[in-house]
C-alpha cells in the first residue's frame, strides 16, 4: 500500500489491497483482536444473529479474509462457503469452511443460490460498491439476507475525536509492533473510501433490499447492515 497521502483508485487500489493483505494475512487475526480488543468478535456474532436464517441455511461470506465469519456461521448451524481473493488471507485461514479464491465484484456463483450473504470489513476495500451489490443481489435467493459489517465514525463528537485519534496515531503503531506499520496507516485512511451511511443504504434498497437498515455497534465504531432481497 502506498505509504503518500493519496489513495489508489481502481485497478491501482484493487492490486495494493490484494498485496497488503498477502503481506499481513500471517498476523492479520492477532493485530484485530488486539486493536478492537477483541470486540470484532462480538461484532460478527450479531450479525450472524441478525442474518436470521435457519439451520443448514448456505452463506456466502465475501471477502472472507482467515475465516473468522465462516467459522462464526458454522457455529449457528448455517452452511458457509468463504470467498478472498488474496492468497495469503486464504492461506493463513484457519476454518473448516470451504473456501474459494475469487473477486468478490465478479462472483462465481449461480444466480438465486444462496440463503445469505455475509461480509465482513471489506466494503471500504472494494472498487466498484454498485457492482458488489448487484452481485449479492443477482446470488441470492428471493427473500435472502445480507448483513455487511465496516468500520465507522462515532457519531458522539467526543467519541469520534477519541477514535480518530486511537486508529489515526495508536493502530499503525500497533500494527508496526506486530505487523506492517503501513498497512495500518492505511486503515484510518481508507475510511475516507466508504460512502455516506445513506448511500450505502440507498445502494443496497436500489438493488432489491428494501427493507435495508443500519445499525451501529461498539459505541458508534462500526456499522452493520442487514436487509432482505425482495420476492
Ligand atoms: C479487512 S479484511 C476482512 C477479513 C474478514 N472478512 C474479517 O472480518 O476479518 C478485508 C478482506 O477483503 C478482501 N478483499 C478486498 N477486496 C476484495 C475483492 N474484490 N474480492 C475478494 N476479496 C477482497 C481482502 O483480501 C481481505 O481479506
Amino acid at each position: 500500500m502506498p505509504t503518500d497521502d493519496k489513495l489508489p483508485e481502481g485497478e491501482d487500489k484493487a492490486v495494493a489491497v490484494q498485496l497488503m493483505f498477502d503481506r499481513i494475512a500471517h498476523r492479520y487475526d492477532l493485530v484485530n483482536r488486539l486493536m478492537t480488543f477483541r470486540m470484532d468478535v462480538g461484532w460478527r456474532r450479531r450479525a450472524v444473529k441478525a442474518l436470521d436464517l435457519p439451520r443448514d441455511a448456505k452463506v456466502l461470506d465475501l471477502a472472507c479474509g482467515t475465516g473468522d465469519f465462516c467459522n462464526d456461521l458454522m457455529r449457528f448451524g448455517l452452511d458457509p462457503v468463504g470467498l478472498d481473493f488474496s492468497a495469503g488471507m486464504l492461506a493463513a485461514a484457519s476454518t473448516d469452511a470451504p473456501l474459494i479464491r475469487a473477486d468478490a465484484l465478479r462472483l462465481p456463483v449461480i444466480g438465486r443460490s444462496v440463503d445469505g450473504i455475509t461480509c465482513g470489513f471489506a466494503l471500504r476495500n472494494l472498487t466498484d460498491l454498485t457492482c458488489f451489490f448487484e452481485e449479492t443481489s443477482r446470488v441470492l435467493k428471493p427473500g435472502g439476507r445480507i448483513a455487511l459489517l465496516d468500520v465507522a465514525e462515532p457519531p458522539n463528537p467526543i467519541l469520534r475525536m477519541g477514535h480518530k485519534i486511537y486508529f489515526g496515531k495508536i493502530v499503525p503503531r500497533i500494527g508496526a509492533l506486530f505487523s506492517d506499520q503501513n498497512a495500518y496507516k492505511y486503515l484510518p485512511k481508507s475510511v475516507e473510501y466508504l460512502p455516506h451511511p445513506h448511500d450505502l443504504l440507498a445502494g443496497l434498497r436500489a438493488v432489491g433490499f428494501s427493507d435495508a437498515s443500519r445499525t451501529l455497534l461498539g459505541g458508534g465504531i462500526t456499522q452493520l447492515f442487514v436487509g432482505t432481497l425482495d420476492r
